[in-house]
């Protein structure tokens, strides 16, 4: 096991296409480190370097305390799993497992023992003697598992391994790469463009945006702390609510005006984010996770504190658009008169979700909102927000506002 760090690294393809840019980034021993970002941002490029199939064009790639930029792929003591994990069909399970043992000589007793203790690891033991193509999809992949673990490799370095499954088969594999890895304390870089992935493994989440790391943090704090509207609006789904508003009032009762509609903030927003003070007066960009928002016509909604009416500058209105129950929530669109924001980040984003943003002076929302609201398509709602939650980017640059010292981890190394 090793520490892996990249430092400066970028790739310019033969062609002229540049698909990473200065990339820091450095993954702990023993760390799960997750890189994410949509189709095109890099990731492959970035993984493929660490793994030696790819030439890097600047910086340095090191894995334990060895730089390994002009060390062969074979010698650089890392496995990977790819999305097709392309076994071959003419050899058992266990020879399969095996091969890159048997490939490098290693004593036969050993390969054995190797192979039956990865199989074990993976479920595998009763199918060592079939043949691939008498497995499930899901038992291939997880041969394709084994065949990395056996070689007890210095890093694990996985490329979107999960794609091929089908949904339930997804989530449970997901588990299992989960525990394997934690039970083995392998460093491994796991690649996806799917959030939920990213989420739900990483002890930490690379964001990559157009080749460029956009921020790199523990789940939770890229979920609560998004560095800007990309991973803001990237991390989470349903994703965050993005509209324009205008912070107003001042520093003792900041209000915020969005499409014709006034929210009070607590004074504590400003407290946590010195920046914010600056925007007064101004134009920004406003964030709402669907879960801030609920019906304010029930008992709990959050920003009632216990009442049935969460009091002025609590809530919006506007009427029901589209009802989608999910079973332990529902999720509410609605539209308010504020204008859709519109940036690269915006754009990239709609472009990785297949639609786009048009400038426009109407907002779609979507609230998540508790499975005993009644409302019904075509209702006047209103909607409690936790104006304690919200948050807040700059318009032109899209960066988070927060301010001295409160400054969530970005793009430099923690
Ligand atoms: N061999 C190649 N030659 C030229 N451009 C490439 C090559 N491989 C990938 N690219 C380009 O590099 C960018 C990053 O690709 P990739 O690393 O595969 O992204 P991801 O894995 O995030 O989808 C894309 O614009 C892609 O078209
Ligand atoms: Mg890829």
């Amino acid at each position: 096991m090793a520490e892996v760090a990249l430092t400066g690294v970028g790739k310019v393809y033969p062609d002229g296409t540049r698909a990473v840019t200065d990339l820091n980034l450095t993954i702990a021993d023993g760390e799960f480190l997750v890189l994410v970002g949509p189709s095109g941002c890099g990731k492959t490029t970035a993984l493929r370097m660490v793994a030696g199939l790819e030439e890097i064009s600047e910086g340095r790639v090191t894995i334990g305390d060895r730089v390994v930029n002009r060390v062969p792929s074979r010698d650089r003591d890392i496995a990977m799993v790819f999305q097709s994990y392309a076994l071959y069909p003419h050899l058992s399970v266990r020879d399969n497992i095996g091969f890159g043992l048997s490939l490098r000589k290693m004593p036969k007793a050993e390969i054995r023992e190797r192979v039956e203790r990865a199989a074990g690891i993976l479920g595998l033991v009763e199918h060592l003697d079939r043949k691939p193509r008498n497995l499930s999809g899901g038992q291939r992949q997880r041969v394709a598992m084994a065949r990395a673990i056996v070689r007890e490799p210095q890093a694990f370095l996985m490329d979107e391994p999960l794609s091929n499954l089908d949904a339930k088969l997804r989530v449970q594999t997901r588990a299992e790469i989960a525990r394997i890895q934690r039970d083995l304390g392998v460093t491994t870089i796991y690649v996806t463009h799917d959030q939920t992935e990213a989420m739900t493994l990483g002890d930490r989440v690379a964001v990559m945006k157009k080749g460029e790391l956009q921020q790199v943090a523990p789940p939770q704090e890229l979920y609560d702390r998004p560095a800007n509207l990309f991973v803001a609006g990237f991390i989470g789904s349903p994703a965050m609510n993005l509209v324009q508003g205008t912070l107003t009032g001042d520093a003792a009762n900041p209000r915020l005006e969005v499409g014709g509609q006034t929210l009070t903030l607590p004074p504590e927003v400003l407290a946590d984010r010195p920046d914010l003070a600056g925007y007064l007066g101004r134009d920004l960009v406003v964030g709402v996770r669907p879960e801030d928002m609920e019906d304010a016509g029930l008992a709990d909604a959050p920003a009632g504190a216990g009442q049935s009416d969460p009091g002025p500058g609590r809530t919006l209105t506007s009427t029901v658009e589209l009802v989608e129950a999910m079973g332990s929530d529902v999720l509410v669109h609605f539209a308010i008169e504020a204008a859709q924001v519109v940036t690269e980040d915006t754009r990239e984003l709609a472009r990785d979700a297949g639609t786009d943003v048009r400038e426009a002076q109407r907002t779609d929302l979507i609230g998540r909102f508790s499975p005993r609201t009644r409302v019904k398509v075509g209702d006047p709602v209103t909607i409690s927000v936790d104006t304690g939650r919200l948050h807040f980017f700059d318009i032109d640059t899209g960066a988070s506002v927060w301010g001295t010292g409160a400054a969530p981890s970005g793009k430099d190394e923690a």
